[in-house]
């Protein structure tokens, strides 16, 4: 369906739940999550109605996001039954990888057709400072485990973090020469609650290429990346950049929360309840919400904070 705008909505990202087994620093507080009841959290059931009404108007392409999607018990079941859905072409997954070694496999049999997986510094120290609770050979066993299952396109994101990973910025992007992957270096969001990093934390994305001299640019995929290869390499780099030169004009996507609320843009706090109704009901609020997609997110900065009005593990990104 096209919005008020004319941007064509063919995207939706479903957050299947805010938990998550690591607490990143720059996405979730130290203590975890505020429960929720489990009465205010969509079922499996509203989940794939949600998906056949989005299908309905126009959604061809599903990501499933969290908190981390692969601590919800039913998560290969959601994703055989979303991937079924007609008129859906891709579903795939963004994970923090911990728990692949178990799900790469049946995510795979299931439908699932591309993995994105998190890793913010190849050093296992800094791996456990920043996920405050993380284990570095966790996220490399379940890394192999999805090369293991079958999964080809394999993106790993980074979210950058001045004083953090700026001195690794290279290391990282030699992980694209050793593997096929696409290594992605994202302009880190000022969320809600996001207290440990101030202005001097947030890196622009054109400081990646001072690092890397020898990128050349290549095609776009689609996405939201702008690509780059190093020379002999199996996979790109590429660089996100919510921050300093947004994307919204161009933004394709709404993102339903494990809370049943559809959010037609991440940083703005409009809420349109998907919780409770049936097909028709959700079509209906679907086609408001796409219809009144905000033009774009707003400022963000350290002063100017996103607008969600929730964390980023409560969106999914
Ligand atoms: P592909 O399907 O591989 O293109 O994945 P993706 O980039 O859409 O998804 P992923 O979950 O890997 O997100 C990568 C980063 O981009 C995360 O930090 C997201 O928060 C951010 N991101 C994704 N979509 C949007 C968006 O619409 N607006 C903004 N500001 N950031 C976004
Ligand atoms: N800014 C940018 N990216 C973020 N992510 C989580 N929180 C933020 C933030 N504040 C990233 C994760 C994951 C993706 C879904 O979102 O690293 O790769
Ligand atoms: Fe969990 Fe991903 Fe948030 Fe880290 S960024 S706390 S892995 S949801």
């Amino acid at each position: 369906m096209i919005d008020r705008l004319g941007r064509n909505i063919t995207y939706l990202r479903i957050s299947v739940t805010d938990k998550c087994n690591l607490r990143c620093r720059y996405c979730m507080p130290e203590g975890g999550v505020c429960k929720k009841e489990h009465t205010e959290m969509m079922t499996e059931d509203e989940i794939i109605t949600a998906v056949e009404a989005a299908a309905s108007l126009g959604i061809t392409k599903i990501r499933i996001t969290g908190g981390e999607p692969l601590v919800k018990k039913n998560i290969v079941s959601i994703c055989r039954r979303v991937a079924a859905v007609a008129g859906i072409k891709e579903v795939c997954l963004t994970t923090n990888g911990i728990l692949l070694p178990e799900l790469a496999r049946p995510l795979k049999e299931a439908g699932v057709k591309r993995l994105n997986v998190s890793l913010d510094t190849l050093d296992a120290d800094k791996y456990a400072y920043i996920t405050r609770i993380g284990k570095l050979e966790h996220f490399l066993a379940g890394l192999d485990a999805a090369f293991e299952a079958g999964f080809e396109k394999i993106k790993i994101n980074a979210v950058l973090i001045g004083g953090f990973n700026d001195n690794e910025i290279r290391q990282l992007a030699d992980l694209t020469k050793q593997y096929p992957v696409d290594m992605r270096f994202i302009e880190m969001m000022p969320m809600y609650d996001s207290g440990d990093f101030d202005a001097q934390a947030f890196i622009p994305y054109t400081k990646v290429l001072d690092y890397l001299p020898e990128a050349v640019s290549a095609e776009r995929d689609g996405g939201v990346a702008k690509l780059y290869r190093l020379p002999g390499a199996k996979g790109n780099i590429g660089l996100i950049s919510p921050v300093s030169a947004h994307f919204c004009g161009e933004c394709n996507r709404i993102r339903l929360t494990a809370d049943g609320k559809i959010k037609p843009c991440l940083h703005s706090s409009d809420e349109y309840s998907l919780k409770g109704l049936d097909f028709d009901g959700m079509k209906q609020v679907l086609k408001e919400a796409i219809w009144n997609k905000p033009a774009w997110h707003g400022d963000l900065d350290a002063v100017h904070r996103s607008q969600a009005g929730r964390n980023m593990n409560q969106i999914g990104g």
